[in-house]
């Protein structure tokens, strides 16, 4: 029985992928992907000739592209990724985030419905319980308050689950982590960015003071707890996953440099962003306690591993900046993608 994946060219989606397969060979996926600026199908050229993965250009938010995929694949399930992820862009424009995150995420739910889906899982974000004070940690029943476009429309989709569940008896579930790291996140995010950035010597954008607080996920240790939850969680829950790593950015900046043997004058602060959130961090324990997961990795550890990726992938992230990555598109489908 296959499972739906949505996003699954992006970069969490295209890791959960990329693992699923070589770990759960035996679970069909299909998945789909609006290639946005952030779909990267290059990320899953190793699965070139994988009969367990078929990929569908798709738009979540379109019902009748979205109807086609659930009648033709017949998915038992769905974890749903796809969206617009960049805090930056929604303050920019908003609009695409209620679009892809509010509305579709509505779409597949009410599609799940339709096709005898027997589990769907949300993927979320810890933005949607908005800042925290010096101390403390988001727990599950932390009130929602979201602060950016971007968070609102997740807590947005996320309260659309919750509706299905209560008034549907749609089997869902869903999954807020924190900040996530690691191989094919798209150069806008403060770890590949600043990466790139020092590789190229180019100044490292740091917003305000730099001593905000981020709780960074292995986005491994994120995949393997997301099929912990689809496969063992009652319906209805929700779980936060932590990678209980809380770093200020600057020393995720300072540590990145000094891995990097780049010297601290690459820094620049600039202004900070319109309502930035403070601190972040997860209280993941319910996730330990009742399905037993906790992360693998240690921050440092997976921050160099990382660092290797991007400096052995340097095409990858070139090709990236470069707009250049949608060529791959071109020439496995022999037609351009839309600007
Ligand atoms: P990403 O921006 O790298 O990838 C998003 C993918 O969704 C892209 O491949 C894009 O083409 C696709 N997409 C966007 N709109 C679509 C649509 N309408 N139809 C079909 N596909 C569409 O994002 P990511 O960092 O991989 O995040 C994945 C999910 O995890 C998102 O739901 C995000 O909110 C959540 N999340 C991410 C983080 C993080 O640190 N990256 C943290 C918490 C939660
Ligand atoms: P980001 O990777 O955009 O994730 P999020 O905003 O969803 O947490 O940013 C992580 C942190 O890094 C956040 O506090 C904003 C900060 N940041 C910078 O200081 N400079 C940058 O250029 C970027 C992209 C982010």
């Amino acid at each position: 029985m296959s499972v739906l994946v949505t996003g699954g060219a992006g970069f969490i989606g295209s890791n959960f992928v990329l693992r699923s397969r070589r770990l759960r060979p035996d679970v069909p996926l299909v998945d789909v992907d609006l290639l946005t600026y952030a779909g990267n199908l290059e990320n899953l050229a190793s699965l070139e000739g994988d009969g367990g993965h078929v990929f569908v250009r798709a738009d979540v938010a379109d019902r009748a592209a979205m109807e086609a995929v659930f009648a033709e694949h017949r998915p038992a399930g769905v974890i749903h990724f796809a969206a617009e992820s960049h805090v930056d862009r929604s303050i920019l424009d908003a609009t695409p985030f209620v679009r892809n995150n509010v509305l579709g995420t509505q779409i597949l739910l009410d599609l799940s419905r339709a096709h005898g889906v027997r589990r769907f899982l949300q993927v979320s974000t810890d933005e949607v319980y908005g800042t925290l004070g010096p101390t403390g940690a988001f727990r599950e029943d932390t009130p929602l308050a979201p602060n950016s476009p971007y968070a609102a429309s997740k807590a947005a989709a996320d309260l659309l689950v919750r509706a299905a569940v209560h008034t549907h008896k749609l089997d869902a579930v869903i999954t807020r982590c924190s900040n996530n790291y690691g191989p094919f996140q798209f150069p806008e995010k403060l770890i590949p960015l600043m990466i790139a950035n020092a590789l190229e010597d180019k100044p490292l954008p740091v917003y305000g003071d730099g001593l905000q607080v981020r709780d960074w996920l292995h986005v491994e240790d994120h995949c393997d707890a997301i099929w912990t939850v689809y496969e063992q969680a009652r319906a209805g829950s929700i779980y936060n996953i932590g990678g209980n790593s809380e770093r200020t950015n600057l020393e995720v900046v300072r540590r990145l440099l000094a891995a990097l043997g780049k010297g601290e004058e690459l820094i620049r602060y600039v202004a900070d962003r319109p309502g930035h959130d403070r601190r972040y961090a997860m209280d993941a324990s319910r996730l330990k306690a009742d399905l037993g997961w906790s992360p693998a990795w240690r921050f440092e550890e997976g921050l160099d591993a990382t660092i290797t990726w991007y400096r052995e992938h340097r095409g990858w992230w070139e090709r990236v900046r470069s707009g250049a990555y949608r060529d791959y598109y071109e020439r496995q489908y022999g037609r351009r993608l839309p600007a």
